[in-house]
């Protein structure tokens, strides 16, 4: 039995492009915290709100445990004193950080889930712990993350399937936005390359030159392979495509031949980008493709074939579908955003595929959808994040 869930997009702080109005702010550089100039008026779990010593008026700042300083709260909740109200605000913060929240226990998520219902971490560990115990193996397709950090918090929310996960990375994880997020320093291609590979070794995947991998599982009778559909770099820094590249497709064509692959009665692809447009649901049409399209799609479903792929798992669009494309013989399983939802305004959910005699395959739902404002996807799509986009 797979669960197969998608686009976690979780982050360092649980906030995510696809939600702009809530992204945590903090100094694009260290804050200056010299203690000839600065005095601790507070602190806690390596936050701390500092007080410029001498100045006329009172002037504090608050910095958090990676030494950047983040805008003060305005006035709420009825605290008056500044020096509260940052330390209020450290602490909500730093109860939803990915590293926080291993071990949580249902209660307590419920309430951090209260306060801040969008937060991505919290959302995620909520979703995960609805998995049924008989799930044998967990396949996540990518936008693991939102920025290239908070796989901490990926971590814990499948602490106890560890062993029986395999993921492939998306854009989130992979590419960088003309945005900016809360992750400091700021994030490079090379950086977030080297986390995806630190956690594909965590998940005990042995990666080719190439980026791709496959697993056999001979009792089940299935074989997968896993590609990264940003294995060719990414062209423009406002731009989304993917492309798996001919390195991965040649490795596909010869992997295909393999006993390992050919012997198996389920030969499953888990891969990013989607390979044939998707609407957003019924009677809506598939948006624009611009920025968002994997750009070797139509090469990569013609080896799908030739190899005898029995089903293709992606996101990306954060939309559930289940299909067969007209002319190919292989099964598409699209899954939405696994905290965020799906885009036809249905709840996040996964796909439970049972692989027996026959591949059976239900949507099953978990928590309810995020009410988010931007989504950075659309504007990637739209073309609307530049005013020139090439
Ligand atoms: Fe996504
Ligand atoms: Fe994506």
């Amino acid at each position: 039995m797979i669960a197969h869930a998608s686009d976690l997009h979780a982050s360092d702080f649980g906030d995510t492009f696809h939600d702009v109005r809530h992204a945590v702010k903090r100094s694009a550089r260290v804050a200056d915290t010299d203690p000839s100039r600065w005095e601790v008026y507070w602190q806690e779990s390596g936050w701390r709100v500092l007080h410029k010593k001498g100045a006329r008026r009172a002037k504090i700042q608050l910095v958090d445990p990676d030494g950047y300083s983040h805008p003060l709260p305005s006035k709420k909740d009825n605290l008056t004193d500044p020096v509260d109200r940052a330390a209020q605000y450290a602490c909500r913060v730093e109860a939803r950080r990915a590293r926080s929240l291993s071990g949580l226990s249902q209660g307590a998520l419920d309430r951090l889930s209260e306060g801040t219902p969008n937060n991505v971490n919290v959302r995620l560990m909520r979703a995960a712990r609805e998995l049924p115990a008989d799930i044998d193996l967990v396949v996540l397709t990518g936008d693991l993350t939102d920025d290239g950090s908070g796989y901490d918090a990926i971590r814990s929310a499948f602490e106890r399937f560890k062993g029986r996960i395999l993921a492939v990375p998306g854009n989130h994880d992979r590419y960088l936005f003309p945005l900016q997020s809360s992750l400091r320093p700021r994030p490079t291609h090379e950086g977030k390359a080297e986390r995806w590979k630190e956690f594909a070794a965590w998940l005990g995947i042995e990666l080719a030159p190439c980026g791709a991998y496959m697993k056999s599982y001979p009792e089940r009778d299935v074989a997968i392979i896993g590609l990264d559909s940003c294995a060719r770099g990414q062209r423009r820094f406002y731009r989304h495509n993917g492309a798996l590249g001919e390195p991965q497709l040649a490795w596909l064509r010869e992997t295909g031949k393999s006993a390992a692959w050919t012997g198996k009665k389920h030969r499953l692809v888990l891969l990013h980008h989607h390979v044939v447009p998707l609407p957003l649901g019924v009677g809506k049409k598939a948006p624009s493709e611009i920025g968002m399209r994997l750009d070797d799609g139509n090469a990569a479903a013609e080896v799908f074939d030739q190899i005898g792929v029995t089903a293709v798992l992606h996101g990306h669009r954060h939309v559930s579908e289940q299909r067969r494309p007209a002319g190919s013989h292989f099964t598409i399983f699209a899954a939405p955003s696994f905290t965020l939802g799906c885009k036809s305004g249905d709840d996040p959910s996964y796909w439970r595929i049972e692989l027996g005699d026959r591949m059976v395959a239900e949507r099953v739902y978990v928590g309810a959808k995020a009410v988010v404002g931007e989504d950075v996807d659309a504007a990637l799509e739209s073309g609307t994040m530049l005013a020139d986009d090439g």
